[in-house]
């Protein structure tokens, strides 16, 4: 059974969503991941070397992936770059389809290209909007990137943008990464 191993920072909790939904996707794929949250642990070496591919997902905050995120491809690029790699970007540009491949999401490219890796898999997942929950100085910036993109400003809303069916298609290719050979 290929075993991905499946990193993740999140700060509100989508991006964990969408981790977890990764998990079992891959199991229903015939896969087995491990999750690590990497605010909690950041895997070793060797986890990396015993696993058959590696995932990353990344909230983005303020146009870049979260600390912890970047942290464990920077540490670990040499072990990273020698497995099947998928880099997974959460924020709110790409509730838009156009914006959910490298070539469409800047945030995604700009990851790509800081980390020096060449990731096998590289995709844009929209987050979640939440006015309420943020201080008045996010809420602010977050009204402004909203009102420059087109999307809601109404500081009472509350919106998941997350595309499930993209998830559970992304966690069938990251399932398909880890076993080249179909298995
Ligand atoms: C302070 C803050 C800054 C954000 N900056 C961006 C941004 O620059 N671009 C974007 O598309 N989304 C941005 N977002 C949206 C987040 O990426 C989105 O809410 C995502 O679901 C967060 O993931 P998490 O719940 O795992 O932390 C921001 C959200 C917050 C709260």
């Amino acid at each position: 059974m290929p075993h991905i191993l499946l990193c993740y920072a999140s700060h509100d909790g989508q991006t964990r969503r969408i981790a977890q939904r990764l998990a079992r996707g891959i199991a229903a794929a015939g896969g087995a991941a491990t999750l690590a949250n990497l605010d909690e642990r950041q895997p070793d070496e060797k986890e990396i070397a015993a696993t058959d591919a590696v995932a990353v997902a990344a909230a983005i905050r303020y146009g870049h992936p979260l600390p912890a995120a970047r942290a464990l491809l920077a540490r670990h690029r040499d072990a990273l770059a020698a497995k099947p790699l998928a880099m997974i970007s959460v924020n709110l540009t790409a509730r838009k389809p156009g914006k959910r491949t490298a070539e469409g999401s800047p945030y995604l490219r700009k990851w790509i290209r800081r980390s020096r890796l060449s990731p096998d898999l590289a995709e844009a997942v929209a987050g979640m909007l939440d006015y309420p929950r943020y201080g008045w100085f996010d809420r602010m910036m977050i009204q402004l990137i909203m009102r420059i993109t087109g999307g809601p400003t109404d500081p009472s809303l509350t919106v998941e943008f997350t595309d499930w069916d993209q998830v559970d298609a992304l966690a069938a290719k990251i399932a398909a990464l880890a076993t080249p050979d179909g298995g």
